[in-house]
């Protein structure tokens, strides 16, 4: 195949543009073009989800619950970036469609142009891990720098790991780097937080499972949670078994 190269800067992607006073280069129009495919191809989603969206979410399951679940997803996407909230965390049990609504809202910013990287969890720490015993290939040694200064990152199914003194400092470091620069983060977990329930006059701290202070520590959260806009899926049936498809 031809490579064609741009008539307007013949392949330098600059272009000189003067006005009466000024003289200046600036970007040409071939730069942009194609860079939402190109940004999308580079972002590492992987082929399952590659074509998740928002128009093949089905709320069918439990309308109301998941439509809400999208709007607010929605909402993040459109006043992307926010300043206050510059990431997205999604909770709730497996199959409920996290990493679907996630990757659907990643595509759509990487559509408007923005950069991002997509790591699954457990594979991202055994990566950075792997580059502190100093066996790891280049690739592997550029994986935690990326997740720190990537422009969003998408983090599926943090807490995923055992916890060890290295899981929760590099997680720790990740997020706060990324909170004290208000880089943008989309995460998915299926841990909970420790949900406070009222039952008759008194007040019960309930942990129901393993939390998300308990796999990731406590700074870590906090940082989730200052960063973060928090959406809450519905306890819905797992989406991966079906059965709910066939009534
Ligand atoms: N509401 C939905 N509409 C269409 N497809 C869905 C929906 N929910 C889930 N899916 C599909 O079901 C599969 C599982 O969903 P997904 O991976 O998003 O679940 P999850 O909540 O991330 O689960 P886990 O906690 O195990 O990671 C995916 O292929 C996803 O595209
Ligand atoms: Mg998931
Ligand atoms: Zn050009």
């Amino acid at each position: 195949m031809a490579i064609s190269v741009c008539p307007d800067c013949s392949g330098s992607g600059w272009k000189i543009v003067e006005s009466d006073e000024l003289s200046g280069a600036e970007r040409c129009h071939c730069q942009f073009e194609g860079r939402a495919e190109r940004n999308e191809e580079a972002a590492g989603i992987p082929p399952l989800y590659r074509n998740a969206s928002f128009d093949n979410f089905s709320t069918k399951r439990a309308h109301r619950e998941l439509a809400q679940a999208m709007t607010t997803v929605k909402g993040f996407v459109r006043e992307f970036p926010n300043a206050e909230h510059p990431g997205l965390l999604l909770m709730g049990d497996p199959g409920t469609g996290k990493t679907h609504l996630a990757v659907a809202a990643f595509r759509e910013l990487l559509k408007r142009g923005f950069e991002g990287l997509f790591f699954d969890y457990q594979n991202l720490l055994t990566r950075i891990r792997s580059s502190f015993d100093g066996m790891a290939g280049v690739s592997d040694r550029e994986a935690y720098r990326s997740a720190l200064d990537c422009e969003i990152l998408l983090l599926d199914d943090l807490g995923a790991h055992r916890v060890t003194e290295f899981v929760e400092d590099t997680v720790t470091s990740i997020l706060t780097h990324r909170c004290n620069h208000r880089k943008p983060l989309i995460a998915t977990t299926n841990l909970g937080d420790v949900e406070t329930t009222r039952r008759g006059e008194g007040e019960a701290k309930v942990d129901y499972r393993l939390s998300l202070t308990d796999r990731l520590g406590m700074r870590a959260r906090s940082r989730l949670f200052e960063m973060c806009k928090v959406v809450k899926m519905p306890l819905v049936e797992d989406y991966r078994l079906g059965s709910w498809s066939r009534h």
